[in-house]
């Protein structure tokens, strides 16, 4: 029989069974079960106790929580980006961190494509025309117009996992692409049919351009006036990666005094984005609530990889999504 106790995790929100399932199996579960996230306090007390913790995107796990948590040994988190997490203070505290990528690639290139080919075409405004018992003419060439996917110019600012599923999804439609990424990704350009471009070139060149880099401090607002300047009139915004990326006063401003055509968008500078957001009165803007990984099977994977990085962590392995990897050095 063995007796050995299991570790605690504390998990701050209801997440899906079937990692859930395998996680309870190992360990001494608490769950947050409210749907609002937990305050602040209330997670620094909670981890008081536990050797591990699973937070979401919009947890702040930063010093405060970590000095709380002496025990603390992993940050598993149920997300890819994690810039809710002070990393360099976990890793000095000797704290693995891992997210959850891969498994949430393909939902998150479906709907940024979902997106691109909605603003496109206007479906979001068209079906809200139709409800609104506004469609009275039918048949009329001149009428409900929009952009044509096939042929244009698509510009990835990102070509990493999720940026490279949407130029696979690109190509498809028989659309060309530019990419702009910190690094150029030679390797990835023949297999995927896509073309470096400085940013500058890039925003001045596509038809679309579809945001996939992680937030950091170089990327905060790195789509702000000056770029959103450069745009092509015609051009639409997509983003699916974080809202702190666009600036979103001078995206406004964009899109009310006509610079580009649209935006579609996933992820807003405050989430819940408030009602009162000017953006939200605009009629070339499609808005939904954070969804890129909001599938069943998505998030069903992505609770599952995170008990396979609890698992392994536990069991004395490099866990399979390890973010910090210079925490090897200190534990
Ligand atoms: C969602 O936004 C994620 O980072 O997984």
């Amino acid at each position: 029989m063995d007796i050995t106790p299991k570790p605690k995790v504390y998990i701050t929100r209801e997440i899906p069974e079937r990692g859930m399932k395998i996680i309870r199996e190992r360990f001494d579960v608490e769950i947050w079960p409210d749907p609002m996230p937990p305050p602040k306090k209330t997670i620094i007390q909670k981890v008081k106790e536990v050797d591990a913790l699973v937070p979401m995107a919009t947890d702040p796990i930063d010093k405060e929580v970590m000095e709380a948590a002496p025990k603390l040994r992993i940050i598993a988190q149920l997300a890819v980006g994690y810039e809710n997490i002070d990393i360099e203070e976990a890793t000095r505290r000797g704290i693995y961190v891992t997210n959850t990528p891969g498994v949430l690639t393909e939902a998150t290139a479906d709907l940024a494509f979902a997106l691109l080919m909605a603003i496109a075409r206007g479906i979001v405004e068209k079906d809200k025309y139709i409800r609104r018992g506004e469609w009275k003419v039918a048949g009329h060439p001149m009428l409900f117009l929009g952009q044509q996917i096939y042929g244009a110019t698509l510009g990835i600012v990102g070509l990493g996992r999720i940026g490279s599923a949407v130029v696979r999804r690109a190509k498809g439609f028989g659309m060309k692409v530019l990419y702009y990424n910190k690094e150029p990704r030679p390797d990835l350009e023949a297999e995927l049919g896509a073309e470096y471009a400085d940013l500058n070139v890039l925003l001045q060149k596509s038809d679309f351009v579809s945001l996939h880099t992680p937030l950091k401090k170089e990327t905060y607002h790195m789509i702000g006036e000056r770029e959103l300047r450069l745009m092509k009139k015609t051009a639409f915004l997509i983003n699916t990666s974080r809202g702190n990326v666009v600036d979103e006063k001078a995206l406004c401003r964009a899109l009310k005094e006509g610079w580009i055509a649209g935006a579609a968008l996933d992820v807003f500078e405050r989430e819940p984005i408030p009602v009162d957001n000017p953006l939200l009165k605009l009629d070339n803007v499609i808005v939904v609530p954070h969804i890129g990984s909001a599938t069943y099977e998505t998030r069903s994977r992505m609770t599952e990889l995170v008990a396979e990085n609890l698992i392994a962590f536990f069991e004395g392995k490099i866990p399979p999504s390890l973010v910090n990897r210079e925490v090897l050095k200190t534990r």
